[in-house]
């Protein structure tokens, strides 16, 4: 039996024995339990201090398994279920009686995705129930990206981290919700908008930065502080202007590209050299997590271009500013 296998067969035991496990995905790595057991959802929940209102996503291995959850299909649901899954699409459809409250928040609505990642797709069609996974971080605190960062956050509390390496996509599945069947987007992630719409046509986007923490999200996803480091943080359209009015700090700079020479930089991430959005995004977490451990007065971060994935870094990146 191989290493990962032999950790494959104890995440197994452990989920059938109603505890949670830290599985890596190719977006973030998630704290799973099976959807039927009350405790390992419970825990979830407890570990992650997140409110139970705000719902959690339920992991599936294979498409046909998508019948068995949900009351209902729409045609586009299934036009993007058919390009994208495994893949970071999250779908909102109207859930089936047996889909326990407690994944839902009491929604009529249950989210569903197949995780493209070798390891916890094994995991999966090793177990005879679906996975419920939030990100493995604790509630408005960023997402982890390897193992050692679920370790930073939950080291005794969770029985195991499952250990998939580095996430491949690096920030959250995109979130697609439907009303009268039409496609609408609840949440910007890992798949561009732009190759969504090439595949349904036109989707119109929830402005998703404005509640507050406390309210119970309309969308949820949706919460405004969000994804933040404990660091102040603030997103520039003009990285030396912002520089020279916080010239006496000690700041941290998150660049798309090109770094900035200049006295305030006391050090600086650049996410792609080449300007490629997928290892701009695939580094993303990385770095914010980095930069948050260096004792900084500020991180800012350059806004990204407004198109493909610079859009989903954009809005996670104007929720790390909120406080
Ligand atoms: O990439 C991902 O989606 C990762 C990996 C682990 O799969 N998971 C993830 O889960 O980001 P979480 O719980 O951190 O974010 C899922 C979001 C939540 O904010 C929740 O509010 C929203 O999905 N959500 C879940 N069920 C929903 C529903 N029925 N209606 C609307 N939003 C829902
Ligand atoms: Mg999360």
């Amino acid at each position: 039996m191989s290493i990962i296998s032999k950790d494959i067969a104890k995440a197994v035991q452990l989920l059938n024995d109603e505890h949670i496990v830290a599985i890596p995905t190719e977006t973030v790595y998630g704290l799973a339990g099976n959807i039927y057991s009350p405790k390992a959802i419970t825990a979830i929940f407890e570990t992650k201090k997140r409110p139970f209102f705000n719902p959690l996503i339920v992991h599936i291995p294979a498409i046909e398994q998508l019948t068995t959850i949900v009351a209902h299909i729409p045609p586009k649901a299934q036009l993007l279920a058919k390009a994208f899954w495994p893949g970071p699409i999250t779908l909102v459809l109207e859930k089936q009686d047996h889909i326990p409250d407690l994944i839902t928040g009491g929604k009529p609505t249950v989210a569903v995705r197949i995780p493209n990642h070798p390891v916890t797709l094994s995991l999966l069609n090793a177990l005879d129930f679906p996975l419920a996974a939030p990100s493995a971080n604790p509630f408005s605190s960023i997402s982890p990206t390897t193992a050692q960062h679920v370790e930073n956050y939950f080291k005794d509390q969770i029985p195991m981290v499952l250990d998939g390496g580095p996430c491949r996509s690096g920030i959250e599945s995109t979130i697609i919700g439907f009303e009268n069947d039409e496609p609408i987007i609840y949440r910007l992630g890992s798949t561009a908008l732009e190759d969504i719409e090439a595949v349904v046509g036109p989707v119109t986007v929830k402005n998703t930065v404005k509640q507050k923490t406390e309210e119970a999200p309309t969308a949820p996803g949706m919460l405004d502080r969000h994804y933040a480091p404990k660091t102040t943080t603030l997103l520039s359209n003009n990285l030396l202007e912002s520089l020279d009015q916080h010239a006496n700090k000690r700041v941290g700079l998150l660049v798309f590209k090109t770094q900035i020479s200049h006295s305030a930089v006391k050090t600086q991430v650049v996410l792609s050299e080449n300007g490629d959005l997928n290892e701009a995004t695939a580094h993303l977490y990385e770095a914010l997590h980095q930069l948050d451990q260096e004792n900084l007065d500020l991180i800012i971060a350059e806004e990204f271009p407004d198109y493909g994935l610079g859009k989903s870094i954009n809005d996670r990146l104007t929720r790390a500013t909120k406080s």
